[in-house]
Order: C-alpha cells, then structure tokens, then sequence
C-alpha cells in the first residue's frame, strides 16, 4: 500500500473512496471539508446523524454510496469520539478501522482529511505518523499456511493522506515514512512471533535475524552450542538441553564502533516453544507458547527500525534462542546452574526459563559497557493476572528510564505500567543451596521474575548497577480478539514502544 501526501479539497479527490472522521456531537463549521460534502450529497451525513445511525463514537463505521455526485464512489463516514478524550492512538484505531472497511469493500484507492478544520493540538509529523501506523499495522495479515488466499487480500492500492491547507506537506511526507518503517518493523516481528514453533525453530530464527543484519546494515553475531559452552552460557544451555533443537544466541549490532553516542543493550526472550519443560504445562492453550518468542523477535524488529531511521544511537540486540522441552535430558527441579555471570542458580521449575535465558543475556551485555539495559519477555503468567491485556508490565532501577518509558507508551500507544521493584521481594528467590533460585512462590511472581533478572545486571564503579528497565509483555503480546488496527495473534509489542523510547532517550543526549 502507497500513501502519498496531498493538498486539496477532500471532497474533490479523483478516488475510489473517501475516508471522514467525525467527533461526537460536533458542531459542523460551514465552510469545513464535512458541510461541503454533506452539502454536495444533499444532506445525507446530516441525515445519518440526526436519525442516530451515525453518532460519530469511536471506531465507529458508516459506509454511503455518493451516486455520482462526487468523484469518490463512496464516503466512509468514522467517528473519532468524544473531542476532549481523542488521543494519539485514536488516529492509529480510526485509521486501522477505516482502512479495514475500505479493504472489506474493494477499494483501491481512498483518500482521507488529515489536517483541515478539524482536530487540533496535534503536531502533522504524529498525526501522519500515526495514521500512517493505524494503516500499515491492519492490512498484516498472516496466511502463509492458507493455501486458499483470502481474495481481499490485494487490498487497498493507495492512500492518499489530504493536507487541505498544504501547510504540513514535508511534515506529513516524514511522518508517513517513520510511520512506515516503524509499522513494518512490528509486522516484521509479528511475523516471527506467530510462527508455529516447527517452521521457526532457534537455528531458523538467527538465519532470519542474520538475513535482516545483510538487508538493513547491521552487524550480527550468531553464537552456536559449541561456542555457548566456551563461553559457559550454562542458563541458556541448561534450559537448551531438554530439546533436540540447538539453541542459538543472536547479536545484531547498530553503530558499531561508535564511540560518542551512548549505548544501549536490548535483550528479548525467544523461546520458540515453552512446553514448560519438566514442571510441563497444561495442555489447554499450549499451542500459543509458540509466541514465548515474541520479546526476542520484537528485539529483531526494533533493531530494523533503528538501522532504518538511523537513529544516533549505539543499539545492540541481545537474543537467546532456545526451545523448553521436557526431553531426556531436560533440566529437573532441584538441578543447580552455574551461570555465564559465575552466580549459581537452583532451578524450582523448569517453567521459570525465560528468567534463565535472560540472565546470560543480561551478565553479556557487560561486554558492550552500556549506558542502559533494557530487557522484553513473555516472562509471568503473573503479569497477565495482574493487568491484563492493556498494559506492559515495567520494572527497573532507574527513575529517568521509567519516566521515558512511560511516556514513550503513551505516544507509542504501546502503554506500560510500573510495579515496585523493592529490595524486600529479594527474600522471596533467596535459595537455601545456592545464590538464588528461579521462582520465589506465587505471590508478586511478576516482580520476583524482575528482581531474579535484577541479580544478573553488570556492576558499575561504585557498587551501582547498569540503569535497567524489565518489560513483562505476557499479556500484551498476543491477542484473543480482533482489534481497530491490531488483529487476532502476535502484536509485535515493544517494538513501537521501544523506537520511541529509544528516539527519545537519543533526543534527551
Ligand atoms: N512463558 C511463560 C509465561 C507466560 C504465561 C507467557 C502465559 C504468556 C502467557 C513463562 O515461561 C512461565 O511459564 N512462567 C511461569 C513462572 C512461574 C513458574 C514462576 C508462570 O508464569 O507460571
Ligand atoms: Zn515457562
Ligand atoms: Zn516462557
């Protein structure tokens, strides 16, 4: 799908389609792009809206036939809510929505009135952005296993985003195309986190991850079981050794050997299939464990979006890649690990894996001296319970990376909320036999998940830690239900909520 910047009057547009968003009770100015459609329809959105068939509600859609009466075959009417309660986001869901009911009826090419009379407060570049995002993010679709193609597929041609003024043309063009490469990079890592765990096994998902290095000029790195064992990576291969699939760890390197600008390391858990190991899971829903890899493939699809944008930053993508498998020589509650940082680790259950995985991660990013750490993980059950869908899960060691984090979410649409990270829930993983031990018990697993991953960030001078923030995306990185912009399966969350922080965090210096 092209999307292109125009200037011009909405209701002029030489297209298949018209796209108008429309507030809740909104008082129609007489000269806005709304009345002088309505008034070239012959009263027709007035009529939907005084017999209630059109309110305007959010993601609300109303599709009118124009009968010749405009170029535009049809005009699909969204609504944007109430005024005071639109936010970023809601551009992303009406265009995702809109986008989606253009595709259901065939249109090829639609227009939509991005800057006239209407919304305020929003600078062009984010609104394009976002609605540039909305739209990208609702046409993935992923049927690679259908052998039947849905035939809707073909979609939507182009967009053409309408600059009535013309005042914000360079401003949209720039947005569009960060919107673009940042929309492509989740659908990027939504395609690797929906992949069944057979077709993307670790050894499959670094070839993947290396290809992505040649194609958009990263450096990368893939560490295989012999040099894992030299490096005595003991977390990642103990949890690797109840599977038959070799595990693998994968580096991609932004701005390598750039001294000046600062460094940060990102982690992600790929587990490409959590059958829970010896302490197995129930049956019902394991199917999904596939998506166990999702905070490593959005890793991968951020590290696309930074090498795009160029963003001035020294970025790397750590990814330890491993099944957790119940096999023969599967890890055992009661077994002890010694891991790559020297800490030794009891295994309670060999459920707990990312936590281990994630923890030579955390001790190798050392190796890269970085300003800050950041790790994403499909990591507790916990997490799902205590927010749900909505949110990601957020803990860390540092106030400033949590305040960017925050509202990175915001802005990205990609929300996190914080749970505290006090010394005390340190009891709760206090081992009898060795340094700490992979569950502290049902209470707060969420937080014993990140004060258990706490225990492997590198030291600095002065007894200090590594600024660190932890994501725990178990609920928000696949959906059950069908979104605006977001439909059934992997989300690629992180991966909008990363390049914005990651933006900003080289914005701040
Ligand atoms: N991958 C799971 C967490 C998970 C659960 C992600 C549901 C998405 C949806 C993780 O490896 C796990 O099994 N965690 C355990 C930890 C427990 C044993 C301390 C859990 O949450 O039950
Ligand atoms: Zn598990
Ligand atoms: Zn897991």
């Amino acid at each position: 799908m092209d999307i292109k910047i125009k200037k011009g009057c909405i209701e002029k547009q030489d297209v298949d389609g018209i796209i108008l968003g429309m507030f809740e009770k909104e008082k129609w100015k007489s000269k806005s792009a709304i009345t002088r459609l309505d008034n070239l329809l012959g009263g027709l959105i007035k009529d939907m809206v005084k017999s209630g068939e059109f309110k305007g509600k959010i993601n609300e859609v109303v599709t009118l036939p124009t009968r010749g009466d405009i170029p535009a075959r049809r005009v699909i009417l969204v609504g944007l809510g109430k005024k005071n309660e639109f936010k970023l986001d809601s551009i992303r869901q009406v265009s995702g929505k809109s986008t989606n009911e253009a595709r259901r009826i065939g249109l090829k090419r639609v227009a939509v009135l991005l800057t006239g009379d209407g919304i305020k407060g929003f600078s062009v570049n984010s609104m394009s952005r976002a609605y540039a995002e909305g739209a990208l993010l609702s046409i993935y679709k992923f049927d690679r296993y259908k052998t039947e193609k849905d035939d809707t597929q073909d979609g939507i041609k182009e967009l053409w985003l309408i600059d009535e003024y013309g005042r914000g043309l360079e401003e949209a063009k720039d947005g569009v195309k960060v919107g673009r490469i940042i929309a492509e990079s989740a659908n990027f890592a939504r395609d690797l986190a929906n992949q069944p765990a057979n077709e993307l096994p670790p050894v499959k998902l670094a070839d993947a991850a290396r290809r992505l290095a040649r194609e958009c000029g990263l450096a990368s790195m893939i560490f295989d079981e012999r040099k894992l064992k030299k490096l005595k990576m003991n977390a990642l291969l103990g949890v690797a050794q109840g599977s038959d699939e070799p595990p693998r760890f994968i580096i991609l390197e932004y701005n390598k050997g750039e001294k000046k600008k600062g460094t940060v390391v990102l982690a992600g858990k790929a587990i490409t299939f959590d059958s829970g190991g010896i302490s197995l899971k129930p049956s019902e829903k394991m199917e999904e464990m596939k998506y166990d890899k999702s905070g490593g493939s959005a890793i991968i699809g951020v590290m696309r979006a930074v090498a795009l944008l160029r963003l001035p930053l020294h970025v790397i993508g750590l990814i330890p890649a491993t099944e957790n498998l119940p096999g023969g020589s599967a890890l055992k509650p009661g077994d002890v690990l010694k891991s790559f940082s020297g800490k030794t680790i009891e295994i309670i259950s060999t459920d707990a894996e990312g936590r281990l995985i994630l923890a030579d991660a955390l001790s190798y990013a050392d190796r890269f001296k970085p300003d800050a750490i950041i790790d994403i993980a499909t990591l507790t059950g916990a997490c799902v319970i205590a927010l749900g869908h909505n949110a990601t899960g957020i803990l860390g060691n540092d106030e400033g990376l949590l305040a960017l984090f925050k509202e990175a979410g915001e802005r990205s649409g990609e929300r996190v909320w914080e749970l505290p990270l006090w010394k005390e829930y340190d009891e709760q993983i206090k081992s009898d036999i060795a340094d700490v031990k992979n569950v502290g018990g049902r209470p707060a697993g969420t937080i014993t998940g990140a004060a258990f991953l706490k225990k492997f960030l590198p030291d600095l001078a002065g007894g200090r830690k590594t600024p660190w923030a932890h994501l725990d995306i178990a609920g928000t990185a696949w959906k059950e239900k069908e979104g605006p912009y977001l439909s059934k399966g992997a989300t690629g969350v992180g991966v909008r909520l990363l390049v914005q922080f990651l933006m900003d965090y080289a914005d701040k210096g």
